[in-house]
This record gives C-alpha cells, structure tokens and sequence, in this order.
C-alpha cells in the first residue's frame, strides 16, 4: 500500500508542476521485455473500456507503465476511496489478487479472485467516481500500474467507448 500511494503521489507532483509552467511534458517510458509487453497488451485490449482504432495505441499505453511489488495483505485499492487525475489501473504480470465489496447487508463479498491474471481499477479510473471495490493481494507478486494523467497526455479518451448494457454487468462483477 505505501508503494502505491507514493506512486500516486509523485505523479501527482508531476501533474501539478505541468499545469503551473502550462508546458506538455513528455511521457515517461519504463523498458520491458518483448513477452511482458505482450502479456500487458493482450490484457489491457481486454478492458471494458478501451477499444482503440489503432492497435499501437496500446504498446503506446503500456510503455508508460510502471512496475508496482506488492506483499499479501497489501491492499490496492479500497471501495469508497474518492480518486483523482492521478488514479491508475492495474494489470497483474503475477500473484493472486482478491476483488471485495461491502453491500448494504453484507461484508467483504468476494466478487473475483485473479491468479496471474488480469486488469483491475478500470472503474474508477474511467468514469473518475470513487473505487466501487476492495482489492488486496494474497500473495506476493507484481502490478504494473496506469497513471491516468500519462493516459491524457497520450491523448487516446476520445478512442473509448461505453456501451451501458455491458457497463451494468461490469459494474456487478469487476472492478
Ligand atoms: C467493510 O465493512 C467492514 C465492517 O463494517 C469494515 O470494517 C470495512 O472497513 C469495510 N470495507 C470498506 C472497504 O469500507
């Protein structure tokens, strides 16, 4: 959880520092290999939001994405929390992750379980309302997260599109 939130944070430092000197900084890029792109790429085709017309839009996207270690028990992200310009998704590269909710009636309903795979945070981070579930690792293992204000300045929302049949379902059972 620290190492989220710090990574949180210091895009948010950065996002500041744009809009005072109103400059379009560059995207920062982390290097990875062939076989982890791929498995980023495959994953984040598969969001309920993002159908992009240009496949490279996502190697785009996945370029910017930054390596999170997480521990068991660290939680993610936590139902309720209001977000911000700096909210990430998260695609798994490892470890098993548990998706939770608290209902009017009853607690910590398990909602999904993910072993290795996967993308959660997609919520929040497109319709920017607060996170609709819990997400805590059970395992050790490694996150790479989107930061949404690097997603803007990749200038790609205009390619998203909602269809509110399927985002009912979605909201029932992702996050
Ligand atoms: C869920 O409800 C329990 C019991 O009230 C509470 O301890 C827990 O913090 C709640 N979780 C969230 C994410 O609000």
């Amino acid at each position: 959880m620290r190492a989220v939130s710090a990574f949180v944070f210091a895009f948010a430092i950065v996002n500041s520092l744009d809009s005072t000197f109103g400059v379009k900084s560059e995207v920062e890029k982390f290097p990875k290999s062939k076989e982890l792109k791929n498995k980023l790429i495959k994953t984040l085709s598969k969001s309920f939001y993002l159908t992009l017309d240009e496949p490279e839009s996502f190697s785009g996207i996945v370029d910017t994405m930054k390596r999170v270690t997480v521990k068991p028990g660290d939680v993610i992200i936590k139902q309720g929390d209001k977000v911000d310009d700096s909210r990430s998704l998260y695609i798994i590269e490892s470890g098993t992750y548990v998706a939770t909710r608290n209902t009017s009636q009853y607690v910590d309903v398990p909602i999904k379980t993910y072993n290795d795979h996967g993308l959660f945070g997609e919520f929040a981070f497109f319709e920017n309302r607060p996170r609709i579930a819990t997400v805590t690792a059970k395992s050790a293992g490694v996150l790479y997260s989107l930061d949404h204000n690097t997603f803007d300045k990749l200038r790609v929302m205009k390619k998203f599109r909602r269809d509110h049949n399927r985002f009912r379902f979605h909201h029932m059972m992702h996050c």
